[in-house]
């Protein structure tokens, strides 16, 4: 199996979202391969991340993952003792992954994705000696919420998770039912057609929906269009 250091992850590749062709030019899919993270050196010691694109878009690592791990790595390394988090639509789990090896918590993460990604969850989870702190299970959005899962989370995860219109109402609706009123919700997104901001448009509807500003890293990723929001309940600032 191939392995190599990479920090930064190539956004040009839209082809594994099976995005219609005529919206997003097909490329090779990537081959697989373990890729070794260190997240800039954040991680002193790296993750090792098994992907694979055989079972969908997932099976990779995507550029709103990456600064997401960042922005917890530096921003929230001492500030997660006592806290649930879930990661949704985790794919192979890197962020939830970064999270368990760099920062100080407590409390088991539990990284989500469809039935499809398990495996890759389960995989990378043992690849890198993580199973007493990370947890896979399948979280499909729209669906009531497993029994398995902390009912209302301290901090939701999702990095990459708009890209597909149909999908943005089930995602809405499973954040109204994991986000409790103290819940804070890191949800991280790259732009990739004008239909994506959409979704921020329908989440302000329902939740305080805020911009994070104050990434280091944040004129770098505006440059590629990643957005990074904090979302919460609207009760949660009354
Ligand atoms: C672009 S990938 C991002 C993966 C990872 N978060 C990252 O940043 O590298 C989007 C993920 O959302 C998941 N996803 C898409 N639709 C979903 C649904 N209805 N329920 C749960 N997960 C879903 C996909 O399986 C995929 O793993």
């Amino acid at each position: 199996m191939e392995a190599h250091e990479t920090s930064s992850v190539s956004s040009d590749s839209d082809a594994p979202f099976g995005i219609s062709e005529s919206l997003v030019p097909a490329r090779e899919l990537k081959a697989a391969g373990i890729t070794s993270v260190s997240f800039d050196g954040l991680l002193q010691e790296p993750l090792l991340l098994k992907e694979d694109l055989k079972d969908g878009c997932g099976g990779q690592l995507w550029p709103a993952g990456m600064v997401l791990a960042k922005y917890m790595l530096r921003e929230h390394r001492t500030d997660l003792l006592g806290k649930t988090i879930v990661e949704l639509g985790a794919g192979g789990g890197l962020v939830g992954l970064a999270v368990a090896r760099g920062c100080s918590v407590n409390a088991p993460i539990f990284i989500t994705d469809q039935e499809l990604m398990l495996s890759l969850m389960e995989d990378n989870i043992k690849l890198n000696g993580l199973s007493s702190t990370v947890r896979a299970n399948v979280l499909d959005w729209g669906d009531p919420l497993p029994d398995c899962i902390p009912t209302h989370p301290s901090i939701v995860l999702a990095a990459d998770c708009v890209y597909f219109e149909p999908a943005f109402p089930l995602l809405i609706s499973t954040l109204q039912s994991l986000l409790g009123p103290d819940s804070l919700c890191y949800f991280c997104f790259k732009r990739r057609r004008r239909a994506d901001l959409r979704f921020i448009k329908q989440a302000k509807k329902i939740f305080d929906v805020v911009e994070i500003r104050n990434d280091v890293d944040r004129e770098v990723y505006v440059k590629e269009n990643i957005f990074l929001y904090l979302i919460r309940p609207r009760s949660a600032n009354k």
